[in-house]
C-alpha cells in the first residue's frame, strides 16, 4: 500500500495504477474496495472492522482486465483512470527508470522497412512519404498501419484531398474513424452532409458510403477496424445511413476535455457517435517524459505538433509533426515531449475504451 494519507472512512490508495488480472468466464471474484488488502486487487478480509465490504462480480468472459487499485474508480471493479487525478503531476519516468533506459538504441528510419524506425515488439515510428501514395480522382492515400506491419486489428490510412469533389468510397465490413489534420470541407455520409475542419473527428459505419468535398486541400487520418484490403469505389449512395446515430462529427471542446494532472485529453469519436470498436482522442503532453506503461489495446498515434522521443524497452526514435506511431497491445512504451511548447497528438485504438487507462 503506497498511501496512508486517507481519512478513516476513505479507502486506502493501494496503488496509483490499476492491477492486471486474468479473469475466467463464470468465475466469482471479490474486488477489494477498502484498499487494505495485501492481495490486491482482491479482498483478503482486511476490511474487517471498517465499513467497507468487497464487491462481488462474476467474469462475463475469460480475459485480461485492469482492476482499480486506487479505489477511486466510478466504474468498480474496473479502472476508469481516476488514479491520474490523485497526484499533482502525471506519473513521470523515475530517475531509476531513466538510468535503466539510458542505453536504449537510437533507431533511424530504415528505407528497407518502408521508412519505419522499428522499435521493440514491432512498434514503430514512421514519417509518411507521399511518394508511396495511390491516387483516385482528387484523392491520394497510403496505408501507414496494417496487417503487413504487424497490426492485428487496426488499420491507419493517410488520405489527402485536392480542392474539389472526391469519388464515393466505402468499406463494406469495416468502420472508419476519420480525423481531419488540416484543411476544410464537407464529408457526406449517404445523404447526410457534415462540415469539417482541422481537428474534427468523424465516424463512418461499416457499409455506409461517403465522399468528401474539399474547399481547400485536406489531410485526413482514417483509422479502419477491422483492417480492410482497401476502399471500394461505388457510383453513389445506397441509403444505408444508420439513423440511430445521426450526429457523427465531434470537434475539440475544452469543456469536454479530461484533465489528467498537468496534461489533458478529449475523447472525440466513441460509442456516443456509434463507434463501438475504435476510440479516437486528442491530447496534449507538456515538456516531460511519461513513466513506462502498457495498454490493453492496439494503438495508432499521429503527432500533430511538437517534438519528442518514443521509448520502448531497448529502443528509441524521435518523433516530429506528421509522424505516426504504432503500438501493439501490451507494448511497453513512454512518450517523451522535448518541446517547451508541448506535444499535441491524436490517438485511435482498438478495442474501444479510455486512453487514461494503462498499467
Ligand atoms: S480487504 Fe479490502 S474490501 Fe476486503
Amino acid at each position: 500500500m503506497t498511501d496512508q494519507k486517507t481519512q478513516p472512512d476513505e479507502p486506502v490508495i493501494a496503488a496509483y495504477k490499476p492491477a492486471l488480472a486474468a479473469l475466467q468466464e463464470g468465475k466469482k471474484y471479490f474486488w477489494c474496495t477498502c484498499g487494505r488488502s495485501e492481495k490486491q486487487p482482491f479482498c483478503d478480509g482486511s476490511h474487517a472492522g471498517t465499513d467497507f465490504k468487497p464487491l462481488m462480480f462474476v467474469a462475463e468472459k475469460t480475459e485480461e482486465v485492469l482492476l482499480c487499485a486506487c479505489k477511486r474508480t466510478r466504474s468498480g471493479p474496473y479502472c476508469d483512470g481516476a488514479h491520474n487525478n490523485l497526484q499533482d503531476t502525471y506519473e513521470e519516468a523515475s530517475a531509476d527508470e531513466i538510468t535503466a533506459m539510458s542505453d536504449a538504441k537510437l533507431i533511424a528510419r530504415d528505407a528497407d522497412n518502408g521508412g519505419k524506425a522499428i522499435l521493440d515488439g514491432g512498434a514503430y515510428v514512421l514519417t509518411p512519404d507521399p511518394a508511396n501514395a495511390q491516387h483516385k480522382g482528387t484523392l491520394s492515400w497510403q496505408s501507414l498501419i496494417g496487417a503487413e506491419d504487424g497490426a492485428k486489428h487496426l488499420g491507419l490510412v493517410r488520405i489527402t484531398a485536392a480542392k474539389g469533389t472526391a469519388p464515393w468510397q466505402s468499406h463494406k465490413k469495416s468502420d472508419s474513424v476519420l480525423f481531419i489534420v488540416s484543411g476544410k470541407g464537407t464529408i457526406t455520409i449517404e445523404d447526410k452532409a457534415f462540415t469539417v475542419g482541422p481537428e474534427t473527428g468523424l465516424f463512418v459505419q461499416a457499409g455506409e458510403r461517403y465522399f468528401l468535398h474539399a474547399d481547400e486541400p485536406m489531410t485526413i487520418m482514417a483509422a479502419i477496424c477491422p483492417q480492410s484490403d482497401g476502399a471500394e469505389w461505388p457510383d453513389g449512395p445506397n441509403g444505408a445511413f444508420n439513423t440511430s446515430f445521426t450526429e457523427r462529427r465531434v470537434g475539440v471542446d475544452h469543456d469536454k476535455a479530461e484533465v489528467m494532472a498537468d496534461r489533458f485529453f478529449q475523447i472525440l469519436v466513441d460509442d456516443q457517435v456509434g463507434s463501438k470498436e475504435i476510440t479516437q482522442f486528442i491530447g496534449e503532453v507538456p515538456l516531460s517524459r511519461a513513466a513506462f506503461h502498457r495498454h490493453l489495446y492496439e494503438e495508432a498515434i499521429v503527432i500533430l505538433s511538437g517534438t519528442g522521443m518514443m521509448w520502448t524497452e531497448n529502443c528509441r526514435a524521435p518523433v516530429n509533426p506528421g509522424d505516426i506511431i504504432f503500438l501493439a497491445k501490451r507494448q511497453g512504451h513512454s512518450l517523451e515531449c522535448t518541446d517547451p511548447k508541448g506535444l499535441r497528438l491524436m490517438g485511435a485504438f482498438y478495442p474501444a475504451g479510455s486512453p487514461a487507462i494503462n498499467y
